[in-house]
């Protein structure tokens, strides 16, 4: 691989007897009836209750999409010609809060599975628990390293063995009953993700293995997913999973991409457990796009030679509210909200030309695809221009008492997000400088060695400039006198997802510096975790070039119209969040791009004559015009 992959593909089980005559209008309900249901592997074929089969599989995160559109999302899977669907599982998203699990409407997994099964589709689980995904801290809950703030994530140290344990037991409770052997669509379970790029300690993948294979027993298999090179899946490796590779389009024959497993495993089926059709994206940079045809090329001849594979991803989706990740290239970037990941659906769940293509090139191996019909484009609707007025502004005491949660400390060491217990959103650090001038101004360089991630800068509450992770700014001039207060508001933009810098904290990680004199005094900390920004009896709209304004508008939709899919374009905005009816659309960044428009699902939206209520807070410059424009089609650059 010529850089690194986070993600992984499953493949999917293709069972020809299933697809046989079946249309996507009479899903097939598998019965929870378990006599001779069995996965096994013979030679190298997968065995599907005695029968050799092959996984056909696209990846369609459940946590990305709203449940509503799962049974949608789920039926294009399968009129691809597609026989399994794979979903991570986001351990972040059901336990967000220690020990507080949530499988409630868009996080109730076993629905997911449910539907799946009676879409007649099989399902590869990936439980991580690590499970990159560009999801933040590739899906770990931040808390941990709030809770254990030396925690070695993904190895064999007690406190996260013990963490993983707990979790996989309130997992399993929701899954056991739809692994395969059970009655369920579950027919393989990943151990860990992608571990060869990250560590090479055996004993803790197979701990892993050994956890996973408590709860799954043989009523599924385990494998494991790793970069198709040696040195990747040696590493990654567990005892008794299924080794698999990924990879994306590749020039020469598929053959060769299997070459180095076929050395280290000569008997087994081949799986391309990550076959990539698209790529994701940051923020800065160009919207990543795999041509159509290398896609094909590649998938022709992994069905010509019989392997299995799992397209990764499918269907994207999108990242809503704080969930997206972020890598560590060069420097720090963050991805971008949306996961359209040029896949073969769009991020809207839209069959594109790569989609019919693919169906097209399976249809070639089995004809019984023809049947399906054929799936086409929802409407979207462009619902014009929504005026906002300035509602709140963040940082004045109004602000702070209705978003904020205010503590005070003293030193030079300041509370990360994850010592407040906060995921994501905003903290500020505020503090008065004392400095030998007295009442003189003079000119101090500010500077930050770790900003965790971008520092708006107040000077007596008037915003000086903002330091930068992302862009390498750590340090600016200020004009200080005695007594000055210095705010520095902090943006998470998203903790790393893969690789060794993992361990990524928010907040101020080094010392505030002015004129390299550590700033040690009396701290108050105010943290905006932004979770629910109703503020319903606050009203202070005033010096609204002092920091961060809440802005909000209402429209209802025009009468006898669907509840469609729009896009929220908020070009001449600076940066920050949307949300619809108190749904967090996600971050956006129109001057940085390439995405500019943020996805809507229309059933987030209220039908005639209720008002729709639209809320921006904007961290950096409101667009002149005080309004956004929904649209019917989407800017991703
Ligand atoms: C693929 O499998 C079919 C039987 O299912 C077999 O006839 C064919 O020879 C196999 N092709 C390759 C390249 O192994
Ligand atoms: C700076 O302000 C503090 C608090 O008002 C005061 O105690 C101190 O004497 C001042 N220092 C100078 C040099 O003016
Ligand atoms: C802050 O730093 C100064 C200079 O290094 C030191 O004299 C002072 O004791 C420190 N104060 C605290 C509270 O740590
Ligand atoms: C929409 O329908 C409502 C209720 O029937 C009516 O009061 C309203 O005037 C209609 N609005 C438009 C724009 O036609």
């Amino acid at each position: 691989m010529s850089r690194p992959s986070c993600w992984v593909a499953l493949a999917a089980a293709c069972c020809v007897v299933v697809l046989a005559g079946a249309g996507v209008s009479t899903p097939t309900v598998i019965e929870a009836d378990t006599v001779g249901r069995k996965i096994s592997i013979e030679g190298d074929d997968f065995m599907l209750d005695g029968q050799p089969f092959r996984i056909r599989s696209g990846e369609v995160h459940y946590f990305r999409t709203p449940a509503a559109y799962w049974p949608d999302r789920l039926r294009m899977v399968k009129a691809a010609g597609l026989n399994a669907v794979a979903t991570y599982v986001e351990w972040m998203f059901h336990e967000g809060v220690e020990r507080q699990y949530r499988w409630d409407g868009d996080r109730d997994l076993a629905r997911f599975v449910s539907l799946a099964q009676q879409q007649g589709l099989l399902v590869l689980l990936r439980p991580g628990p690590y499970i990159c995904a560009e999801r933040d801290l590739g899906g770990l809950p931040y808390w941990l390293m709030g809770k254990y703030p030396d925690i070695k994530l993904r190895t064999l140290q007690p406190e996260f063995m013990s963490e993983s344990t707990i979790w996989f037991n309130e997992l399993f409770k929701q899954v056991k009953p739809l692994l395969y052997g059970n009655g369920g669509p579950i027919i393989l379970v990943q151990v860990e993700n992608e571990y060869g790029s990250y560590g090479s300690d055996h004993a803790y993948m197979n701990a892993m293995r050994a956890l996973l294979h408590s709860h799954v027993g043989d009523h599924a298999l385990l494998y494991t997913t790793d970069g198709f090179s040696r040195n990747f899946f040696t590493r990654g490796y567990a005892d008794g999973a299924l080794t698999t590779v990924d990879f994306g389009v590749t020039s020469s024959p598929v053959k060769n991409a299997f070459k180095d497993l076929r050395e280290f495993r000569p008997v087994g089926p081949l799986m391309n457990s990550e076959f990539y059709p698209g790529w994701l994206t940051h923020w800065g940079e160009g919207f990543q796009r795999v041509a159509t045809a290398p896609v094909v090329a590649t998938l022709d001849d992994m069905l010509r030679t019989n392997a299995s594979f799992n397209f990764y991803m499918f269907h994207g989706g999108t990242n809503f509210d704080f969930t997206a990740g972020a890598n560590y290239g060069p420097t720090y970037q963050p991805d971008i909200t949306s996961y359209d990941y040029d896949a073969p659906l769009t991020e809207a769940g839209d069959p594109t030309d790569k989609y019919y293509a693919i169906r097209s090139t399976i249809e070639k191996y089995y004809p019984q695809v023809r049947d399906i019909h054929l799936p086409l484009a929802s409407s979207k609707a462009g619902y014009g221009s929504v005026p906002v007025v300035a509602k709140l502004q963040l940082l004045s005491s109004e602000g702070r008492t209705a978003l904020g949660k205010k503590e005070t400390v003293e030193g030079s060491s300041l509370p990360t997000f994850e010592q407040l217990r906060q995921w994501a959103g905003l903290v500020l650090y505020e503090t008065t400088v004392h400095t030998d001038s007295g009442d003189v101004e003079d000119t101090r360089l500010l500077s930050i060695a770790k900003p965790r991630d971008r520092i708006y800068v107040y000077v007596n509450g008037v915003l000086k400039g903002i330091l930068s992770r992302m862009h390498n700014i750590l340090s600016i001039p200020l004009v200080v006198k005695n007594n000055t207060v210095l705010s520095l508001l902090v943006e998470n933009q998203g903790r790393i997802n893969f690789g060794d810098k993992l361990h990524d904290k928010k907040g101020i990680l080094s010392p505030v510096l002015l004129a390299n004199k550590v700033l040690n005094g009396t701290w108050e900390v105010t943290g905006f975790p932004l979770e629910n920004v109703d503020v319903t009896g606050h009203d202070n709209p005033e010096s609204t070039d002092r920091g961060p304004v809440l802005y909000e508008g209402a429209f209802t939709l025009p009468n006898n119209t669907q509840l469609l899919d729009t896009y929220v374009n908020p070009t001449g905005w600076g940066k920050g969040y949307i949300w619809i009816n108190g749904h967090n659309l996600g971050r956006y960044w129109p001057r940085e791009g390439p995405q500019v428009t943020l996805y809507v699902p229309g059933v987030w939206l209220q039908p005639p004559p209720a008002a729709n209520r639209l809320q921006i807070l904007e961290l950096e410059a409101a667009a002149p015009g005080l309004d956004v424009t929904f649209v019917d089609t989407p800017i991703l650059g």
